[in-house]
């Protein structure tokens, strides 16, 4: 490794981040991060924290899983790779296959497709929905229905349906016929409405009025997730997702539940959709699926929509579509592993406790500083702290000093996420109550400070 002033002088001479202003990189050195053991980080200035950022909502199962890295090390020497495109397979991605359907059998999944990654699940569903309405004989039904708020990575597909400006504007015309709904977030929306039950139907009617302006049979796809994460942890009314499960039903159009966060226990539940009671016909899954030891996503398909490409006899139901890495055997390996262990661990019940505890320690907080708009969470380890200058205006705080405050929570022992001016927070699912404390502490100095 290159000595410590060196990485902290040259470490964005040649490398961009994601998410980041390349000139901002050089100016501002990135925290640089060596190490990681359970629950925490450690930087090259050897400071180690709390990550209650869980690498980016995927290191579920912590840092120091050990079953999922031998695997990870035993299939490099057996298979490190080979091909799944049509033709030929390897055993480890069957295996990973069945790993997967079982996991999600109760949501009425029974197909994989496997990916490298979040954004390319969501793609592979929105084409294969496309190609379903096809092959059913409505290829008329080419248009996307997402929410507002609503993050679905960053390919052309998944940043058309994406609800947040910011990841869509430098890239735009994106692809046409994406329209978005308002987001079940009951602090802000245009009906001004804080009852989240409330806020649910009117958004449910919106959706039916949208259908009836577009035609319902123009429309291929709903895509939503069951509690939107990067857009601030934005929980809906326990009835939301089955009321938007009714109306796709009810005019033909498929529902797709982005899980690449939600999965594998984070709300608490195996699935998002399951916490809410709702069967999608199509999910994107990714990050827990290896807890971030290796990339691989998976999109899933139900039976129903199985059927439609698998009885097809005239070739048109041919998937022309797929990646280098789809079903890589490594990441399959891991992918086998870290189900198990995520069974094994029972890691959704600890997902549930202690996302109580981290919901219930930041609603305190909100009582102590009024600079706290709203705490959002409570159902699992996914926790948003939105800040305000002014709270009877809500007035969104100000950039300098959400960076400000990110600083002083970190070097009290705790790394956060900041999504704008909210504090975002998805620790490993198998973090200790211990741990939590150590946030809240955390979090306490931070806000005390400003
Ligand atoms: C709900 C959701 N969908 C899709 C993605 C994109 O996943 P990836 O970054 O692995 O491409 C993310 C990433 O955070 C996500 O939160």
């Amino acid at each position: 490794m290159k000595d410590e002033n060196f990485l902290k002088e040259n470490n964005a001479r040649h490398l961009w981040h994601p998410m980041g202003h390349p000139g901002d990189a050089q100016i501002n050195a990135p925290k640089i991060i060596k190490g990681a053991d359970g629950a925490h980080i450690t930087d090259i200035d050897d400071h180690r924290v709390v990550d209650a950022v869980g690498g980016l909502w995927c290191v579920n199962l912590g840092y120091s899983n050990d079953v999922v890295k031998d695997a990870i090390a035993r299939q490099l020497y057996e298979l490190p790779y080979y091909s799944a495109f049509a033709g030929t397979s390897n055993p480890t991605a069957i295996e990973a296959s069945y790993a997967v359907r079982d996991f999600f059998a109760e949501d009425g999944m029974s197909r994989v497709f496997f990916t490298s990654g979040g954004s390319d699940s969501v793609e592979t569903c929105l084409r294969l929905t496309r190609q379903y309405h096809r092959l059913r004989g409505e290829p008329t039904r080419t248009k996307f229905l997402s929410l507002k708020k609503g993050y679905h990575g960053t390919h052309f597909g998944g940043a058309s349906v994406n609800g947040n400006n910011r990841f869509r504007i430098a890239y735009e015309p994106l692809l046409p016929g994406c329209f978005h709904l308002p987001s079940p977030y009951s602090y802000r929306n245009p009906f001004e409405q804080t009852d989240p039950s409330k806020l649910a139907q009117s958004i449910a009617n919106a959706m039916e009025d949208e259908i009836v302006f577009q035609g319902a049979n123009t429309i291929a796809a709903f895509i939503m997730e069951p509690i939107q994460g990067a857009g601030g942890v934005i929980v809906p009314a326990a009835s939301f997702m089955g009321l938007m499960r009714a109306i796709c039903h009810r005019h033909g159009i498929l529902m797709i539940s982005d899980e690449v966060i939600t999965g594998f226990g984070r709300s608490g539940h195996a699935s998002g959709a399951r916490h809410w009671g709702v069967k999608p016909d199509m999910m994107c899954t990714a990050k827990g699926i290896t807890s971030g030891y290796f990339p691989v996503g998976a999109a899933l398909m139900s039976d129903a929509v199985a059927e439609v490409f698998e009885s097809d006899t005239t070739g048109e139901g041919a998937i022309f579509h797929g990646y280098t890495y789809s079903a890589h055997p490594v990441g399959a390996a891991a992918v086998v592993a870290c189900l198990t262990e995520t069974l094994r661990l029972d890691t959704k019940t600890n997902a549930a406790a202690r996302g109580t505890q981290l919901h219930q320690g930041a609603l305190k907080l909100a009582e102590k500083y009024d600079v706290i708009g709203d705490v959002r969470g409570g159902h699992g380890l996914m926790t948003g702290i939105e800040l305000v200058s002014d709270k009877a205006a809500k007035t969104p705080m100000d950039n300098a000093v959400m960076k400000r405050l990110h600083q002083t929570v970190y070097e009290a022992g705790t790394m956060v996420r900041l999504g704008m001016h909210n504090i975002l927070m998805s620790p490993p699912l198998t973090i200790t109550e211990a741990e939590i404390d150590r946030v809240l502490d955390a979090l306490d100095t931070g806000l005390a400070s400003l």
